[in-house]
């Protein structure tokens, strides 16, 4: 059976996406990015991609390339259709899209909580390399971020 992502189409996002995007953003986290901080990475020099199934943005992510190191700063997809591998597909691709820029290792942050996302970097190989505490605002109180990195070649 083809692969929920490989039936979808990746594109570079602009600020005209933005609306889109939050509204998957505001779904998926229980701390969601603002608008205004969407659009700051949207307008700057990062590398903002969109995975569209029939035109509709279904998961985005958003990585900053430079100096040999890719950073994930985003990655999200729809509740509507997580658990499909949808992530899994779109960060290696991204991953690979960084080697070409000439990373060697990318690097991550991520709530110690969040065990989807601890999945998902465990699968691509990413390992524990140290902790931000509290990094994270989490209702009133802080959480800890992980972070994870990959040598990539
Ligand atoms: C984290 C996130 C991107 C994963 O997206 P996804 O498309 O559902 O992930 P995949 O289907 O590719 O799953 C990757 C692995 O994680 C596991 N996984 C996914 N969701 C999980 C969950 N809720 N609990 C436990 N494991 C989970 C999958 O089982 C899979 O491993 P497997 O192939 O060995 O079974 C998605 O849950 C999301 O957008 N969350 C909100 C935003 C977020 O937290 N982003 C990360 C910020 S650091």
């Amino acid at each position: 059976m083809e692969s929920f992502f490989s039936c979808c189409e990746v594109k570079n996002l602009s600020v005209d996406d933005v609306s889109e995007m939050m509204r998957i953003e505001q779904r998926a986290y229980a701390f969601p990015w603002t608008e205004n901080v969407l659009k700051d990475c949207l307008q700057g020099a990062y590398l903002c991609r969109g995975l569209m199934l029939k035109g509709v943005l279904c998961a985005y992510a958003i990585l900053s390339v430079a100096v040999g190191e890719c950073h994930v700063l985003n990655i999200c997809v729809s509740p509507d259709v997580q658990g499909q591998g949808v992530a899994s597909d779109f960060l290696r691709k991204l991953l690979d899209e960084a080697v070409e820029w000439n990373a060697e290792i990318a690097f991550l942050e991520v709530r110690e909580s969040n065990v989807a996302a601890l999945a998902l970097y465990s699968k691509l190989g990413f390992s524990e390399i140290g902790r931000r505490k509290a990094y994270y605002r989490n209702g009133d109180s802080r959480e800890d971020a992980l972070v994870l990195s990959l040598p990539l070649v």
